[in-house]
């Protein structure tokens, strides 16, 4: 079966209820999906190309066709009207996804994912999850946490729980990114401030925790949840590297997941980063948290000197005085 992409479709003022609704319902009934790589989402589909979903976690999980009468008519209605269903073949699709993580849901783009404004949502999002929590134990509560890049709010949801910000603050470039973080937020129970603009731009004053999980594929192929940029894709998470340590309150931190391109046994981006804080007053970690992924991308001529990627944590933090 080929699913087609889905856009985000309108996400007017009738959105914010219908998925509110939608996350209650969904909580009630305890739905859980951890949303796997693209690949493997295709290779699971691919076993039964006339598959048509027969539950909502098929669904709202696996992205898959529906019957009128499978979700409870008010729910099915409130979508609709919301424009957040479209017809496919005499059956529908829900525009959105819900994932599970850390006992909570979290909206994100049907699959596949390849229209540009996708809402990302991935194995990525569970790495950087678990390396806040790692990280993140002995952060003093009451600071401004930002989430640069926040998707669905995830990570900033995450950090917020651990940390207990006074002011949570999740950028993003994607407008639908932010209408579905607003919902998850919400539905987490967080209060938090929602910002477009590039990197930190749009966020002013001293920050004391710093987050992020960057697009880190290499190149500009139109999709703004994978494109790194320059630098086997190092660019983007660079450039919000080099603007968080302006930006660093003393005591502050910047606590950064990515895809790392190893050449000849080195680290690229963490070689710059310590560049970048090279005789400043930081003290730097950097952890492999997984030491292949992607591996796929290495056929790509832009990853031609690449030995692998590694999923890497960085933190970087300032010092007091
Ligand atoms: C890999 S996704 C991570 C999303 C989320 N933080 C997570 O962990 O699931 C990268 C996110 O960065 C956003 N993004 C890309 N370029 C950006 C930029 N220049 N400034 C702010 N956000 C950007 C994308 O829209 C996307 O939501």
């Amino acid at each position: 079966m080929t699913l087609q992409p889905l856009s985000l479709g309108q996400l007017d003022h009738r959105a914010e209820p219908a998925l509110r609704n939608l996350l209650k319902a969904l909580k009630q009934m305890g739905h859980h999906f951890v949303p796997p790589s693209p690949t493997t989402h295709a290779r699971v589909l691919a076993r039964d190309p006339s598959r048509q979903a027969r539950s909502l976690r098929d669904v709202f999980g696996w992205s898959l066709p529906f019957a009128r009468d499978l979700p409870p008519a008010s729910l099915l209605d409130a979508l609709l009207q919301a424009d957040l269903v479209v017809e496919d073949k005499g059956l529908l699709r829900s525009r959105v996804r819900v994932a599970t993580l850390e006992g909570e849901l979290f909206l994100h783009s049907a699959y596949p994912t390849t229209r540009e404004d996708a809402v990302f949502f991935g194995p990525d999002t569970y790495r950087f999850a678990a390396f806040l929590k790692a990280e993140l134990a002995d952060v003093p509560p009451g600071g401004v946490l930002v989430d640069i890049g926040a998707g669905s709010g995830a990570g900033a949801v995450v950090a917020a729980r651990l940390t207990r910000p006074r002011r949570t603050i999740l950028t993003d470039i994607n407008t639908a990114a932010l209408r579905l973080a607003r919902v998850n937020v919400q539905h987490a129970g967080c209060a938090a401030e929602l910002v477009l603009g590039e990197g930190l731009s749009a966020v002013e004053g001293p920050l004391d925790l710093v987050i992020a999980n960057p697009p880190f594929i290499a190149g500009e192929d139109g999709h703004t949840y994978r494109d790194g940029g320059d630098l086997h894709g190092a660019r983007v998470a660079l450039d919000w590297t080099q603007a968080a340590l302006k930006r660093l309150a003393p005591g502050g931190r910047l606590v950064l997941y990515t895809g790392s391109a190893i050449v000849e046994g080195e680290d690229l981006f963490f070689q710059a980063v310590k560049a970048l804080a090279a005789g400043g007053p930081f003290d730097l970690r950097r952890q492999e948290l997984d030491p292949d992924i992607f591996g796929d991308q290495l056929s790509d001529p832009a990853y031609a000197d690449v030995d692998r990627i590694a999923a890497v944590g960085v933190s970087v933090r300032r010092w007091t005085a």
